[in-house]
């Protein structure tokens, strides 16, 4: 069995629902976008939010896309860095309880949190302050926890140490590894554009990107921004929402539909969609069934509030993979 090993921003998420968006102008963040943000913005914003119904679950983007991985039964690895706190115990036991081999550090600041803010829309709007997360670095790799794995899956997020991604991407080609990248935010590209477009072209083999993602990183609508990513690594994936996806190789192009759903929160759903796809290459599949293992998988958790979903849900997202392995 393949086996996928994540690294990314180890987060607990604090989710509030807001009846209208004056709160993200209020706090100066754009709509649909991830803010870092420090520690005392981060307190207030939490202080300003209470009085409203909130929902604490583990988080991270990779973290998220591990845990989907491990929720249909492939062998996975995480590396992050947490604090000894009580949100770090909640990303522990998260991650160890679905047998996920954690390779998680201890930093000296509070395990990180993104507050998400879910628009009545059903679109997500985070504030992350990064804590412990940020203190992960280069010294913290070594190479025997890349050796087994099949797939390496980073998340964008993580640019504020590029050196820490050269070094992980370097050590999993170094031991064979498939590296995939979730762009992970507009934001995200547009200020790290030249070091993701040499990371791309030198090591990535997966990218998955979003309609903005792919438009900050080529300047080209889905379509043509599609052509473009595929012409700098294997498997080139764009995400546009309730249309679905796009998935382009040298050789072919599939357009995949997304699963009829009543979305509430959108949080996890390219997480989730990364999950199935990554399923579906470490089965061997056809890109059409990975693309339509992240059309469920993603269909799925936008249903809920959070990236998190119960067992209820995971039984049947189970039996519709079932299906599309079987097709
Ligand atoms: N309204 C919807 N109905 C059904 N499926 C959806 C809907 N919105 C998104 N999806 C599914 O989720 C996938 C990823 O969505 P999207 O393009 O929003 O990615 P993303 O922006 O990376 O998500 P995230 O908000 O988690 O970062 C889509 O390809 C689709 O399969
Ligand atoms: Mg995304």
């Amino acid at each position: 069995m393949k086996k996928v090993l994540g690294m990314g921003n180890a987060l607990v998420d604090i989710l509030v629902r807001i009846s209208d968006d004056k709160m993200l102008a209020k706090f100066d963040l754009p709509k649909g976008s991830m803010q870092l943000v420090d520690k005392e913005k981060s307190q207030q914003l939490i202080r300003e939010l209470h009085h409203l119904n909130y929902d604490v679950a583990s988080g991270g983007s990779a973290a998220n896309t591990i845990n989907g991985l491990a929720n249909l039964d492939i062998p996975c690895g995480y590396i992050g860095k947490i604090h000894d706190d009580n949100f770090g115990k909640i990303f522990t036991k998260d991650m160890t309880q679905k047998g996920i081999e954690a390779i998680l550090f201890n930093g000296g600041q509070d395990t990180g949190i993104a507050t998400t803010l879910i628009s009545q829309d059903s679109q997500r709007t985070f504030a992350t302050y990064l804590g412990a997360a940020v203190e992960l670095a280069p010294e913290d790799l070594k190479e025997s926890y890349f050796k087994g794995y099949d797939f390496f899956h980073i998340e964008g997020y993580l640019v504020q140490n590029h050196e820490l991604i050269e070094t992980a991407v370097k050590l999993a080609k170094k031991c064979g590894l498939k590296i995939s990248i979730d762009m992970a935010s507009y934001n995200v590209v547009e200020g790290n554009l030249a070091f993701l477009t040499k990371l791309v072209s030198e090591y990535v083999d997966i990218v998955f990107a979003n309609e903005e993602e792919s438009k900050s990183f080529t300047g080209k609508d889905p379509e043509e921004a599609l052509l473009h990513i595929s012409e700098m690594c294997e498997i080139a994936v764009v995400k546009v929402g309730a249309k679905g996806s796009m998935v382009k190789t040298q050789h072919e192009r599939v357009l995949c539909k997304a699963i009829p759903a009543n979305p509430v929160d959108t949080t996890g759903a390219g997480d989730l969609f990364a999950s199935g796809f990554l399923y579906g290459l470490a089965h061997n599949l056809s890109l059409e069934q990975c693309a339509r293992l992240g059309s469920l998988l993603a269909g799925n958790v936008i249903e809920v509030i959070g990236p998190k979903m119960d067992e209820n849900r995971w039984t049947q997202i189970v039996s519709g993979v079932n299906d599309i392995i079987s097709d």
